[in-house]
């Protein structure tokens, strides 16, 4: 049985004492959440206060991207190296705002996947579609052409302990969400594409979270869905008062 994995993408928010703060919280709220793993991806500067903060506790760290080159001279990026001196277990890739914002590709995000897991680091990989394709009736075809992009050449090993991160762009940061049936349909969409490019074994294993505007009133929901193993949470990840109940809507919807 899968197990659910909430996590909490700060984005470029908090400071060294608020993230310090908000991962003290969330570490001895999530101290009761049997069964569920709780990760949280402050910004890189305050990578190593959070491992502080959240040392002892089941709650595990994460980034929210790499570098897929080996450490050298990239001003500006940080090597997977760097992640896993600062105590990162996870990484997030090829989030939508990194897609769009600054460009980078399938191809790009394909060189992290590999490069992150050649290091042995959890790799969450994102996808979704924009509104336009959706209501173009694209959304299948557009998640299709980046998973194949994203993960051409995983394969082996490097394929567990993937984690999938539905993100439909529509609902992220607007209030929106996708419906639990819209989400349903996407994760189960993802999971027979998994098992056509794997096998229905290693598709059965992969965790794929739902993100895109999830809260306290909508997260048990879309947790209760068949295909829907956890949840990557952007704003409401930014206060342990709106974090810890998705977090324990992950320990009710257990076993559904
Ligand atoms: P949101 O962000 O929860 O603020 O919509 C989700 C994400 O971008 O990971």
């Amino acid at each position: 049985m899968r197990q659910f994995l909430v996590a909490g993408n700060w984005k470029m928010n908090t400071q060294r004492a608020t993230a310090v703060a908000l991962a003290t919280d969330v570490a001895r709220g999530a101290a009761s959440a049997t069964g569920v793993e709780v990760l949280v991806c402050p910004p890189f500067p305050y990578l190593e206060a959070v491992a502080g903060a959240i040392r002892g506790s089941s709650v595990r760290l994460g980034a929210q991207n790499a570098s897929a080159e080996k450490p050298g001279a990239y001003t500006g990026e940080t090597a997977i190296e760097m992640l896993i001196d600062c105590g990162c277990a996870s990484v997030i890739l090829g989030h939508s705002e990194r897609r769009t914002l600054y460009g980078e590709t399938d191809a790009l995000v394909n060189r992290k996947v590999k490069a992150v897991r050649t290091q042995g680091l959890q790799a969450i990989l994102c996808v979704g579609e924009q509104l336009a394709d959706r209501e173009a009736e694209r959304t299948e075809q557009i998640l299709d052409g980046q998973m194949t992009g994203s993960l051409e050449g995983v394969d082996g090993d490097a394929v567990a302990d993937l984690v999938i991160a539905y993100e439909p762009v529509w609902a992220i940061g607007t209030g929106k969400t996708a419906s639990p049936e819209q989400a349903q349909a996407a994760h189960a969409h993802l999971r027979k594409w998994l098992a056509g490019r794997y096998n229905p074994a290693v598709a059965d294993g992969i965790r794929i979270l739902y993100g895109g505007s999830v809260k306290a009133d909508n997260a048990l929901t879309l947790l209760q869905q068949p295909d829907i193993d956890g949840a990557l949470v952007g704003g409401a990840s930014l206060s342990a008062a709106n974090f810890l109940p998705i977090v324990e809507a992950g320990v009710q919807a257990q076993g559904k």
